[in-house]
């Protein structure tokens, strides 16, 4: 049976993506640390077996892999959203809470995992659209997720000599319970259950820029091209 990794999966796209793997006839490692949210997955399918741990916490995250078979993919997945409210008034507090949610933890995981991953087999990194281009009051979320881009693109290059194919994942706007508590309009919102299908097609394919909704993620990549001021104008109209 293939086995499959995914971090963040008591919630949201790794849900999801659980459901998606393990319907497919995976071997699922389920990770996160809510143990009440990731039973109920399990209850659902008997090859999904759960790994509680917060990523945060190196020594916590190797004794809970103590057990793990060779894998045949790994999704890095996990993460956190905290915007900086008054960039004058900068939260150093709120700033290094979410790299090292969302980027320091990868490196422990790829630490821990990497050497698990069988030849042939696939690395996929949830980064995020934000990293495409500076939005308002992304400061740390989207220098968390344009430094996992360039990680994921990095390994790309670094991981060919072992056969393994490394995908960044940049999603649009998805409805989870990270993005219910933003206020502010999120054009093209889609499903947890389609954000799925498109990253497991996309792993499956190898590809290495895995983006939904592609209406929104081309017009964002389109934008990514504007000379930097340009953008700073439209960005600024947006906002204010
Ligand atoms: N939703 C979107 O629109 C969107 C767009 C672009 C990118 N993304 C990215 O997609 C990924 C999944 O987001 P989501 O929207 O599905 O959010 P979500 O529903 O809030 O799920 C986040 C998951 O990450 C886990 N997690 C967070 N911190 C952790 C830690 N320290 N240790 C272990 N697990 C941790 C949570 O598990 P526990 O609570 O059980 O610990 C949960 O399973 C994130 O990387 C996010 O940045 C989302």
């Amino acid at each position: 049976m293939p086995t499959v990794l995914i971090t963040g999966a008591s919630s949201g796209i790794g849900r999801s993506l659980a459901l998606v793997y393990a319907q497919a006839g995976y071997q699922v490692f389920a990770g996160g640390r809510s143990q009440e949210r990731l039973s109920e997955i399990c209850s659902q399918h008997s090859n999904i077996e759960t790994l509680i741990c917060d990523l945060t916490e190196p020594e916590a995250l190797k004794a809970a892999s103590i057990n793990l078979p060779n894998l045949d993919v790994l999704i890095l997945n996990a993460g956190t959203c905290e915007y900086i409210d008054d960039a004058k008034q900068f939260d150093g507090e709120l700033f290094a809470r979410v790299i090292n949610a969302n980027l320091t933890s990868v490196g422990y995981c790829l630490d821990a995992w990497l050497p698990l991953v069988k030849s042939g087999g696939n690395l996929a990194i949830t980064s995020s659209s934000a990293a495409f281009l500076p939005l308002p009051r992304a400061e740390a979320y989207g220098a968390s997720k344009a430094a996992l881009t360039y990680l994921a693109r990095t390994l790309s290059i670094d991981l060919k000599p072992n056969n393994i194919h490394v995908s960044v994942i940049h999603p649009g706007f998805v409805k989870t319970p990270l993005t219910d508590k933003n206020s502010f309009p999120m054009p093209f919102l889609t499903s947890t259950e389609e954000a799925a299908q498109a990253i497991f097609k996309g792993i499956k394919l190898n590809k290495s820029d895995i983006h939904f909704p592609r209406i929104f993620t081309w017009l964002l990549k389109t934008l990514s091209l504007l000379p930097f001021p340009c953008w700073k104008i439209l960005a600024s109209r947006i906002t204010h």
